[in-house]
């Protein structure tokens, strides 16, 4: 029996693998339409991910893959709960169930619907006008209901939602930790805003050629540990990171030659994603215990990078003295303290992607909030604006002066991506609480970044997070890593410890 179960399992992997090859040709594919793809090239392009697409899912939804997965549920792989060939079978057995589940004529309905809803939001937050976006989301929400029947839920239909982004998150699990975070940081956000200090911002609206810019950014994405040789960074208009596989992970950014910061934190954010998928156990590729656990656990890692040790005063006692070599007429007058507090300037603004570190996780606290209760039926689609506008005046202290600058900024929900926001806020939380237990094994952490080392962390990420895949859901990653479930605590000792010394608001 145990030889037939051998045979089995390698049939499951190497279709896994096989699915997984034609994915990663959709990404190259993707990736060059972001970056070099020259407008005509549109229609063609579009016929060739069609094409691989369909195959795709085609090979994945096979009947003979859930016969595979049924002879081995049961069988003698899936017994220890971590290991390689259990984390696989979970994992493709719950994507192949969500996958048979919803009829393929949902699936077409709401890739139509999105479509057409997409392009009128553009034209909604052009005109600031969401009395015409609002029928296209109440349709969203619709299909998104029906899908959530299909797939099945635990508690409420919004799980089913979050488990498409954060698999195996519930609202019961996250909401509570979510609640008590805002609480806190609305609270710490009113300190710091009346504390009355006010950093230098002008210091990064300087002149910033982008040859430099460039220059500098790749030194300190190499620094931090993004190989080169096994990726690559271009340009393009919204920012990201790709994994294409082993030795292949792209990344981009944007420059602004009157900013400092768009392009420098922000290829720091895409590294950080970068380094997560080119930790990963090559030996898995093509599986999901080759594969990144979840959005959360992914934009953990961008933000630790980003912000935990990009925005850290000893990662520029560093990096300042190069940055005022590399940008002389900019920085030459500018000491590194007052760099330091105008990198980590703290400001309500009303654009969640223009948000500082502190204020952006209540950016992403009323998107949650908003959602769950529209989705849950709590909440009017009609009366989205006027309660957008209220939690921004409540938790910011700010009020939109119309749409386009509050409800109908994001392009998530006309893209159907209703349950994706709290990855956002969840990256963050999980980023503090692994960066605690890494300062706690690191003693010195903070001088080695302060003479340019960054090893032991990313080798520490890497063993402790990368290595593992998908071998536990994120809540109990955490918990194997840290010793403790997910809490608000971390993250709020580390904004309270930081930006408490940088405006007397402890
Ligand atoms: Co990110």
């Amino acid at each position: 029996m145990s030889g037939s179960l051998d045979g089995v399992y390698e049939e499951l992997i190497s279709r896994a693998k096989e699915i997984s090859l034609i994915y990663s040709c959709l990404s190259v594919l993707d990736w060059d339409q972001k970056t070099y793809m020259p407008p005509n090239g549109a229609e063609q392009r579009s016929g060739q991910v069609s094409l691989l697409a369909g195959m795709g899912h085609r090979k994945f939804t096979d009947p003979q893959i859930g016969e595979l997965l049924d002879a081995l549920v049961s069988g003698k792989y899936a017994q220890d709960d971590y290991s390689d060939e259990a984390t696989n079978i979970r994992e493709l057995k719950r994507q192949y169930d969500k996958a048979k589940k919803v009829p393929n004529s949902l699936v077409i309905e709401i890739s139509k619907v999105t479509t057409l809803a997409d392009s009128v939001w553009v034209e909604a937050r052009e005109k600031s006008d969401f009395a015409s976006f609002q029928p296209w989301l109440e349709k969203v929400i619709d299909l998104k209901h029906q899908y959530a029947e299909c797939v099945g839920y635990p508690k409420e239909p919004y799980d089913a939602l979050l488990d498409d982004y954060e698999p195996g998150a519930t609202v019961e699990a996250i909401g509570k930790v979510l609640g008590s975070f805002r609480k806190d940081l609305v609270a710490f956000v009113e300190k710091i805003l009346g504390s009355g200090k006010h950093p230098d911002i002008s210091i990064v609206s300087r002149d910033y050629p982008v040859e430099k810019q460039e220059i500098f950014g790749k030194m300190a994405a190499a620094a931090i540990g993004f190989d080169f040789n096994s990726g690559r960074l271009d340009v393009t208009t919204h920012p990201f990171c790709t994994g294409l596989g082993p030795g292949d992970t792209r990344i981009t950014t944007r420059y602004n030659p009157k900013h400092f910061n768009d392009a420098f934190f922000g290829i720091l954010h895409e590294s950080g994603h970068g380094i997560y998928d080119q930790g990963l156990d090559r030996n898995h590729w093509g599986t999901p215990r080759g594969e990144s656990i979840s959005l959360g656990i992914h934009e953990s890692q961008s933000r630790m990078w980003e912000n935990l040790v990009g925005r850290s005063r000893s990662f520029w006692i560093y990096f300042h003295p190069i940055a005022q070599r590399i940008f002389t007429e900019a920085l030459q007058d500018v000491s590194l303290d007052d760099f330091y507090f105008a990198v980590n300037a703290v400001e309500p603004s009303f654009i969640r992607v223009e948000a500082d570190e502190v204020t952006y996780n209540l950016h992403i606290l009323v998107r949650f909030e908003i959602e769950h209760a529209f989705f849950k039926g709590d909440l009017k689609v009609a009366d989205i604006p006027s309660t957008w506008n209220e939690r921004y005046k409540h938790y910011l202290g700010i009020t939109p002066a119309n749409d386009a600058q509050g409800c109908l900024q994001d392009v998530h929900w006309s893209n159907g991506y209703i349950g994706y926001f709290p990855t956002y806020a969840l990256g963050n939380l999980y980023a503090a609480q692994f960066f605690a237990k890494a300062r706690k094994d690191i003693s010195d952490l903070e001088d080695q970044f302060s003479l340019g080392q960054f090893g032991d962390l990313r080798e520490w990420l890497r063993k402790n997070i990368h290595a593992h895949g998908q071998k536990y859901r994120a809540g109990k990653l955490v918990e194997v890593v840290t010793g403790k479930p997910l809490s608000h605590i971390p993250l709020m000792e580390y904004l309270r410890a930081k930006f408490g010394s940088l405006y007397n608001a402890g």
